[in-house]
């Protein structure tokens, strides 16, 4: 599929008022998404888990305007209440949304949106934040245009919500979702992202994390900016380089079920992922003393005890832990013992891997 196939028919109008309302869920990069190129295209293919209990549900009430201006009329409510900060980057996401969805300027929306996770958790809400709006916009037009196949419109909200956020393109199924293009992937795309299509094996059925909540403030650089200083980054080839070849080490991985080799992948890409941030120009650290402390623990916990955990981290101070379902006792009396003194007012969050967005 090409970027012309998502152009919605220009007279493409529906009903005068009504509102759908989506659920969609965060997802965790194993390979990270680390630097991007102009039209919200990724510098290096990327691969995830979805999540099931981090999630936004987004119900996007529509109006006609009767006089439709130049600009775009939207509100945004969070927990029912305004919240104006939202408001920018959605406009930008409606600009670069227009040409696919030409409707847009001809309604007035609100878009109540609230998150399961607490709002200044340090966990990203754009990723599920973009992907329940893009869903919602992608049911308007599945609801005014119907008889496209399903696969169509899943890759439309992809697409979409890529737009909003590049990672949030991997939020509307699960449960491993992989986005840009990468040779050895024939489906896949810059343009959205696909279901991971190699086997599996059966040890990564409901695989656990753990979110460590370190440090809930808020970023002190955005993930924009972040993707900005990979370019002309010293070691920005090599990184790119880097990604492709660990997502295809993780093919013959996934199907043995080798957790060893899975957890050296995954933990190199993080450490690679904040490598690079402390390495751009102007360098920057999201780790935290205490984000040190848990990995150090993590590695003597796993040497000690043989237990499959291993950690990753996102674009903040967070630790994701991911284990089998058949270590959960292990693990969780080893957060309870040690690794919860860590955690800012000792929270965490158990989360698992998910099957992706749904229409509520
Ligand atoms: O989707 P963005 O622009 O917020 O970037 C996300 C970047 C990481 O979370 C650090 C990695 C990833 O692939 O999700």
């Amino acid at each position: 599929m090409t970027e012309t196939d998502f152009i919605a028919p220009p007279d493409l109008l529906g009903r005068e008022n009504g509102s759908t309302t989506w659920k969609a869920p965060s997802n965790i990069a194993l390979i990270k998404y680390w630097g991007k190129r102009e039209g919200q295209f990724p510098a290096n293919p990327s691969l995830s888990f979805t999540l099931e209990a981090s999630a936004t549900t987004t119900t996007l009430s529509y109006q006609k305007r009767v006089r439709p201006g130049d600009d775009f009329s939207f509100k945004v409510l969070l927990d029912h209440a305004p919240e104006p900060s939202f408001e920018p980057k959605i406009a930008a996401f409606f600009k670069r949304a227009l040409p696919y969805l030409p409707f847009l300027k001809e309604y007035h929306f609100t878009i109540a949106t609230g998150n399961t996770f607490p709002h200044s958790s340090g966990i990203a809400s754009s990723a599920s934040g973009m992907a329940a709006l893009a869903l919602c916009l992608t049911d308007l037009e599945r609801l005014w245009t119907p008889g496209r196949d399903e696969a169509y419109y899943r890759h439309k909200a992809s697409f979409l919500a890529r737009l909003g956020s590049g990672s949030a393109s991997r939020s509307i199924q699960g449960p491993l979702m992989q986005w840009g293009r990468h040779t050895p992937i024939a489906a896949s795309s810059d343009l959205y992202a696909i279901p991971y299509p190699f086997p599996v094996h059966e040890v990564f059925n409901g695989y656990l994390d753990t979110i460590l909540l370190v440090d809930k403030g808020q970023k002190q650089v955005s993930s924009t900016l972040g993707h900005g200083l990979m370019k002309g980054h010293v070691y920005a080839e090599s990184r790119f380089r880097q990604a492709g070849i660990n997502l295809d080490a993780l093919k013959s991985i996934f199907a043995s079920g080798d957790l060893e080799a899975f957890g050296q992948v995954v933990e190199e890409e993080a450490l690679s992922l904040h490598a690079m941030m402390m390495t751009s120009r102007p360098s920057f650290i999201l780790m935290k003393p205490n984000t040190l402390e848990i990995i150090r623990h993590i590695w003597e916990f796993r040497t000690a005890t043989n237990v499959p955990l291993c950690f990753t981290l996102d674009a903040g101070a967070n630790v994701h832990l991911l284990y089998p379902q058949g270590f959960k006792s292990e693990v969780e009396s080893f957060i309870k013992k040690i690794l919860v003194e860590f955690c800012e007012n000792r929270q965490y969050i158990c989360d698992q891997i998910g099957i992706g967005a749904k229409k509520m």
